[in-house]
């Protein structure tokens, strides 16, 4: 997973800004957490915080729990075509790790004290994000490889400074999410290697996913560091460890020897080494269509978003049969008690 650098609000949030203190207490706290996050330490879930740092994570990690879950459904699509037993077990195993994000990360949210309920609700309301990069659709298995290279790639550059997040629990399971996304990225990489070696007809179809995937990549870090309000707020409490447009470059600077190695172009005319600067210099993205999709008007939003539901309203039943057990369990062990 996976992330637009998470300060994209939700709804008709306005951006955060840090609220007054009211008392003496509260201006003791606040200097006690304002020492904390500039010692570099860790805020735990239950520590004293302001109301705009907890709201900024609620924000901010459900969107991710959220992108998690949903980004599962696009190459979920290829499981049952998956071109060998080998790639179908792969795949299976990356699109479950995705799942497992997503619970980590809800669990990480709910310790802020938000409900998974609420946190679901509005997702399947349509008053939550999630990452726009799962509003594109998956057209050819060469998508497969690429959404691991390029979306998982860029996940990474976006969540490894994630791990040093001023918040624990938080900073705790991106842990064990980088690992697994490492996993993500070097499988789509190897799957395309193999796919290069082939024929003109797969060298032509990576070549496409790649045009179709690569600005919308660029564009998960989020908005220009100019019209990104959240930004710094974020990256002065330690939750933002680099700015939207220092991850895009250091993604950029990344990607383009392991599209060398691919032997893939990379649709950008503008694409260049800057020798002065020591990064590539790239054009420019096409924020309209990025803001189109993430206010819901991206070729699959409405497709994700109906899976996304049914797959919650199919699930009902497991979760009254576990509530149920749960009970049972409980009136049992009252009675042994007893
Ligand atoms: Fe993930
Ligand atoms: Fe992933």
């Amino acid at each position: 997973m996976y992330t637009q650098s998470f300060t994209v609000g939700d709804g008709n949030q306005a951006p955060q800004k840090p609220i007054p203190f009211t008392s003496q207490q509260d201006a003791e706290r606040l200097a006690a957490f304002d020492a904390c996050i500039a010692d570099d330490g860790r805020i735990e879930a239950q520590d004293w915080m302001p109301d705009a740092y907890r709201k900024t994570l609620v924000r901010q990690i459900s969107q991710h729990a959220h992108s998690e879950i949903v980004g599962m459904l696009p190459e979920g699509n290829w499981i049952s075509r998956a071109p060998s037993l080998k790639r179908k077990a792969i795949l299976i195993a990356k699109v479950q790790d995705e799942g497992g994000h997503g619970l980590y990360l809800y669990a990480a949210a709910e310790t802020l004290g938000t409900s998974r309920d609420q946190m679901l609700n509005d997702l399947h309301t349509g008053r939550a994000k999630y990452s726009s990069i799962f509003n594109y659709p998956t057209l050819t298995w060469a998508d497969v490889g690429v959404i691991g290279w390029l979306v998982d790639g860029a996940a990474i550059m976006n969540q490894i400074p994630l791990c040093r997040c001023s918040y624990g629990p938080y900073a705790r399971a991106m842990v064990r999410v980088c690992k697994e996304e490492s996993f993500h990225q070097r499988q789509g990489y190897e799957s395309l290697l193999v796919m290069m070696q082939g024929t003109d007809g797969q060298r032509a179809m990576v070549q496409d996913a790649v045009n179709r995937w690569w600005w919308k990549c660029l564009a998960m870090f989020g908005p220009p560091d100019a019209d990104s309000p959240n930004s710094a707020l974020g990256m002065r409490w330690g939750i933002k460890r680099f700015s939207n447009d220092e991850l895009r470059q250091k993604f950029v600077d990344a990607i383009v020897p392991q599209a060398k190695v691919l032997g893939v172009t990379l649709p950008d005319p503008d694409l260049k080494w800057n020798a002065e600067r020591g990064h590539y210099d790239y054009g420019a993205i096409d924020w309209d269509e990025f803001w189109a999709t993430v206010n819901g008007n991206g070729p699959c939003n409405r497709e994700r978003l109906a899976t996304r539901v049914k797959a919650h309203e199919d699930g009902q039943w497991v979760r009254d049969a576990a509530l149920a057990h749960a009970r049972k369990q409980a009136a049992r062990r009252q009675q042994e008690a007893a």
